[in-house]
């Protein structure tokens, strides 16, 4: 098979397009044709450049967290999961060999992508306790995409926030990938009032055309001003960042009104930031860090994407052979949505 292999930490053109032999099932595991992986910015570009060591990525590796396609191949054990079969698979999974529905299984986990290979590759296996069944009518770049964003946006603002239908949640980074799978389930899903804030007008505007009530440019307008403005004086129930912008963050943390929650899973644009804790106390605001996602929501999220009510926004798609490029791409802050490759381009 061909595949992108990082040998050394370095620039772009440290990931290299190889041909490999074709991996094959252990017992309890399936072997997926690959026709979809994302390209993130932590995962996979700061990897790349060597600044994720502390997640003890094994060189040399095939990249990608997250992966999704068609069983190919299954191995001893595996009862449930047929070829041709179309799933999703992703993020932290068993290492070694283990049953197929993952019952008992007491030995390491890891990410595909940094512990054993992952999606930047024609065919990769992975235990079949993690794979997730596509819905028909979502097509394999977008279910990548679900696959990656939809379950941490689904838990901070179900499970974490709690967010109400009768509440105000303030989203920062519309435009990016939580930011505007954030803003869907907020809007679509639980039926919210969502202000979407972003750094240009531009981006501020995607959040409004993704259905968010209202949209603010955080670096022209004064953002707790605005949302002060907008909840007539208020304040928002609930703030969906996972950015830690130093500069807007705290804008935002004076825009929580009474009981106000703070949910994140990121921290790319601090992550020091200045928190006012007279505000905190007297507001009783809780601040909630808590990346990752339930299994069981996962369906629910598939379920959403399939009837239209969050849809993964999609930049560019590119042959697998140019990651470098995509890699490029995200690095450069200017896509405005996600960079999918797709092996079967080339
Ligand atoms: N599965 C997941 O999605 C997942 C799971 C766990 C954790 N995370 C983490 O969550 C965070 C957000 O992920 P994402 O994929 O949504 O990110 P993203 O789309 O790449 O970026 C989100 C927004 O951050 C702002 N931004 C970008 N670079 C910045 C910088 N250097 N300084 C300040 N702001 C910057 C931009 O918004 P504006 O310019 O409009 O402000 C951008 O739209 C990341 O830290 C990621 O590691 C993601």
């Amino acid at each position: 098979m061909r595949a992108i292999v990082l040998h050394h930490y370095g620039p772009p053109d440290a990931l290299r397009y190889e041909e490999l032999a074709d991996p094959q099932p252990r017992a309890g595991e399936v072997r997926i044709r690959i026709h979809a992986a994302t390209v993130n910015r932590v995962l996979d570009v700061s990897l790349r450049a060597g600044r994720e060591t502390a997640r003890g990525p094994i060189l040399p590796l095939v990249p990608g967290v997250d992966c999704a396609g068609v069983i190919d191949a299954v191995g001893e054990g595996v009862s449930k999961w047929r070829t041709s079969s179309r799933v999703a698979a992703a993020g932290v999974m068993p290492l070694e060999v283990c049953p197929e529905d993952g019952n008992g299984y007491a030995g390491p986990t890891g990410m595909m992508g940094i512990k054993r290979p992952g999606g930047f590759a024609e065919l990769v296996c992975v235990p079949a306790c993690v794979l997730v069944a596509l819905p028909d009518g979502l097509d394999f770049h977008h279910a990548a995409v679900v696959m990656r964003h939809v379950p941490t946006a689904w838990n901070l603002l179900f499970n974490v926030a709690e967010l109400k239908a009768n509440e105000t949640v303030l989203i920062m980074g519309a435009s990016g990938n939580l930011g505007s799978i954030g803003i869907q389930i907020a809007k679509n899903v639980i039926g919210a009032t969502v202000i979407a804030a972003a750094g240009s007008d531009e981006r501020a505007q995607i959040g409004r055309a993704l259905g968010a009530d209202y949209a603010v440019n955080y670096n022209s307008h004064d953002l707790t001003a605005e949302v002060m403005r907008l909840t007539a004086g208020r304040g928002v129930d609930v703030l969906y960042d996972n950015i830690a912008n130093p500069k807007v963050l705290p804008k935002a943390f004076h825009a929580l009104g009474f009981g106000g929650r703070l949910v994140t899973a990121g921290a790319h644009g601090g992550p020091n930031v200045t928190i006012d804790f007279s505000h905190l106390y007297h507001k009783q605001i809780t601040i909630k860090g808590r990346p990752g996602y339930r299994p069981p929501d996962v369906p629910k999220c598939f379920a959403a994407a399939a009837a239209g009510k969050v849809k993964a926004q999609i930049e560019r798609v590119l042959p697998l052979s140019r990651a470098a490029e995509a890699h490029r791409l995200v690095e450069s802050g200017e896509s405005k949505g996600k960079i999918v490759l797709d092996p079967t381009l080339g």
